[in-house]
């Protein structure tokens, strides 16, 4: 038997850049799932402190797995897999427990698939590489669960170090934990879970990254992220012909979101934290201008966080919805989340949820 907790995440700056093969800057919060295997029984079970009833299904791989409820197919994902790659994958048990919110933009599968795999790994022994945790955290979400995602989600969770954000480039899959000290600067990073309905999100997220594939593809290099920012402007005059508009947008979007990741890694590495915020805003305004993926809430959110006196704020996640963050003095929180509460109730939104995070650790084994 093997538990293993696996955390969510909140992305620092880097948004839709991961599979544009570009960088990202995520890190682990406090919420989080913990699984437990335990091999024994005949068969796969699943059970789910979250969901009542547990499911029951024959050991088999993917194609053969029978209809179950998707909850399930996040937590037996990664069984399927290993029996399809030659792996005698033993009669076993996988639960979990998580409180990591679902569809907030804080990469609540991530969590799930994330402490499954890695209690996997031990319970059977398997001794698998980092790089093949991730590969199999990944395919459980793009080949099990269908969802296009592009893999900053796992690393995060996987790979954070506490009081870190983690730095990944997403070609290679490096990821280098670069210190993040919001306490010693005196600030506070504020989480504000808008609640807005996650409407549309998966087709608008598959649409965008065809778009960018598109982009890329009109562009004729391997991925946005081969377009450097001093070559913006030229490559954007290339794109023009069908759908020409978008792909500029989302071009846009892209290359300068990569650049102001590497901006806040080098503003980050010299200690200058509060340096950073200007950076977030103009992240969001690209989110909301260019990339087109912001709604009424996280907008109202980041505004207010930003007419109070954050010094940068931004929607973090996917979009269309989710939460916001916003960099703050430390002594700033409290008014700053009674302010967008106020703006809330009386835009007539749903009342948010905010809380403060600081970077944790990445999936690690949780002992008795
Ligand atoms: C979701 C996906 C990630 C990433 C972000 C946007 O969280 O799971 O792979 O694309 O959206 O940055």
């Amino acid at each position: 038997m093997a538990t293993w907790r696996a955390p969510g995440r909140v992305n620092l700056i880097g948004e839709h850049t991961d599979y544009n093969d570009g960088f990202t800057l995520p890190f682990a919060i406090a919420a989080s799932c913990t699984a437990t295997v335990r091999p024994g029984g005949d068969g796969l079970r699943a059970g789910s402190a979250q969901v009542d009833g547990e499911v029951a299904i024959p050991l088999t791989g993917l194609a053969e797995a029978p209809a179950v409820p998707d909850w399930a197919r996040y937590v037996l994902g990664a069984a399927w897999l290993l029996r399809d790659r030659g792996v005698d994958v033993p009669p076993l048990e996988v639960t979990v427990d998580s409180d990591v919110p679902s569809g907030a933009g804080l990469s609540s599968s991530a969590a799930v698939v994330c402490s499954v795999v890695t209690a996997l790994d031990d319970a059977l022994g398997l001794g698998l590489a980092p790089d093949e945790l991730l590969a199999l955290s990944r395919a459980v979400e793009n080949d099990v669960v269908g969802a296009p995602t592009g893999g900053m989600d796992q690393l995060a969770s996987l790979r954070s170090r506490e009081g870190h954000v983690l730095f990944c480039d997403m070609r290679d899959l490096a990821a280098e934990p670069v210190p993040f000290d919001l306490g010693g600067a005196g600030l506070a990073l504020l989480v504000v879970d808008s609640r807005a309905p996650h409407a549309h999100a998966d087709g608008e997220y598959a649409a965008r990254r065809r778009g960018c594939e598109a982009a890329a593809a009109a562009l004729g290099v391997p991925a946005l992220r081969d377009v450097v920012i001093d070559d913006l402007d030229a490559a954007l005059a290339r794109l023009d012909g069908v759908g020409a508009e978008e792909q500029r947008r989302y071009t846009r979007h892209i290359v300068t979101e990569d650049a102001r990741v590497l901006q806040t890694v080098e503003l980050l590495r010299a200690g200058r934290v509060r340096e950073i915020g200007p950076l977030l805003t103009q992240s969001h305004v690209s989110m909301r201008d260019d990339f087109r993926i912001t709604v009424p809430e996280v907008d109202t959110a980041v505004e207010v966080l930003l007419a109070g006196g954050a010094l940068g704020a931004r929607m973090t996640g996917g979009g269309f919805g989710g939460c916001v963050i916003g960099l703050l003095e430390a002594e700033a929180v409290e008014s700053a989340a009674a302010q967008v509460e106020e703006a809330f109730a009386e835009a007539g939104f749903t009342p948010p949820v905010a809380f403060t995070v600081t970077p944790g650790p990445g999936a690690h084994r949780v002992d008795g």
